[in-house]
């Protein structure tokens, strides 16, 4: 059982998906599979305060902080999310919680915390309901917690575990389901135990387009069958690049993947273009410095401006200077974020 009153706590990280997800169904299913690498740096830290309600009431009861300050704009998301949540949450509603949010990144940086914040709701909340149901093994634990976290945003439920998580059911990974994310069932080369992210805030506005509108725009997109097909196939392809830590048709792959899903953007209907100017420069200079240099430096992008440069330890003394001298110069303010691949989330 639960105690009247205390407190629960998670940090959990985001992630920078290698396949992209874009387009959905009824109840977050993806229209097609995805995989991601867990990140470190930037995560979001959720303290749930909760206290037992005199009497149940019909309506949900919470206060949000965020960074310490309350946010009465951010509770119609967290509303949603806990009207989805409440059948597998039977006690949500006898509760009255003050729900406190950190995120580890600059707020209104462009980097989206949907991921990491509604996994971290997500762990908060499965850890109480942990207490009702007694013993629970750490799978089940997450696979519930992935679960969940799907329901307020589909890319969180790839948040919870690391090193690298799939997501959305397709025949070439064992387990894998539309519901949750798996931890990467198969051999991980040893080139991907430690990766970089250098995260390049090109644009720090708020986005023109939601992702929730993208994904929507996915429905009688002229091109969204092949999109879910090369998916798949995509997918299949990474099994034995991540075996074989072959570095250069790994970068086919990621940078494909992270045009096309601007390229379903800019032919859905109405269509749109997140990439700003610079986001062009900063990958013509990679393309450029990976020619000359012979490394392994490659770009991702999320549904934004910002640049996601990935490229393994081993050539960090080359990459590092390069991501400084050359592509910094073109984030906004200089800013900047040195992310690597991690372990997920944590108490
Ligand atoms: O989780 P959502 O609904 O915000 O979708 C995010 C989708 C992308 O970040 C663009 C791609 C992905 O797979 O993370």
């Amino acid at each position: 059982t639960l105690n009247d009153e205390g407190e629960v706590s998670y940090t959990s990280p985001s992630n920078i998906a290698l396949v992209k997800y874009w387009g959905k169904k009824e109840n977050q299913v993806p229209a097609n599979p995805s995989i991601s690498f867990t990140l470190t740096a930037c995560a979001t830290t959720t303290k749930v305060k909760y206290k037992k309600r005199e009497n149940r009431n019909e309506e949900f009861s919470f206060d949000l902080l965020f960074e310490g300050e309350s946010k009465e704009e951010f509770k119609p998301k967290i509303n949603t999310f806990l009207k989805r949540v409440e059948v597998y949450l039977p006690f949500l509603k006898d509760y009255h919680f003050v729900i406190n949010t950190t995120n580890s990144f600059p707020h209104s940086s462009g980097i989206a915390s949907s991921a990491s914040g509604m996994s971290a709701l997500a762990l908060c909340f499965m850890e109480m309901e942990k207490s009702f149901s007694g013993t629970m093994s750490p799978e089940h634990f997450n696979r519930k917690v992935s679960f969940l976290s799907r329901l307020g945003s589909g890319s969180a439920c790839r948040s919870i575990e690391g090193t690298i998580v799939q997501w959305g059911e397709t025949p070439s990974i064992e387990g894998s389901s539309n519901l949750y994310g798996i931890k990467y069932p198969y051999e991980v080369h040893g080139v991907f135990h430690n990766f970089h992210d250098t995260i390049l805030l090109v644009d720090k506005g708020e986005k023109q387009v939601s992702s929730t509108v993208g994904h929507e725009l996915m429905h009688g997109h002229p091109f969204a069958q092949q999109r879910f097909d090369q998916a798949h196939s995509n997918l299949s392809k990474l099994k034995t690049i991540i075996k074989e830590g072959n570095l250069v048709r790994f970068i086919e792959i990621v940078e494909s993947e992270a045009l096309t899903l601007h390229a379903m953007m800019m032919t859905s209907h109405p269509y749109f273009i997140l990439m700003k100017p610079n986001t062009l420069s900063i990958i013509n200079e990679i393309w450029k410095f990976r020619k000359e240099s012979r490394t392994h430096v490659c770009f991702t992008l999320d549904a934004g401006a910002n640049v996601h440069v990935l490229y393994p330890e081993g050539e960090k003394d080359i990459i590092f200077p390069f991501i400084i001298e050359k592509l910094v110069p073109y984030c906004q303010n200089g800013q900047y974020i040195c992310d690597r691949i991690g372990l997920g989330a944590k108490k």
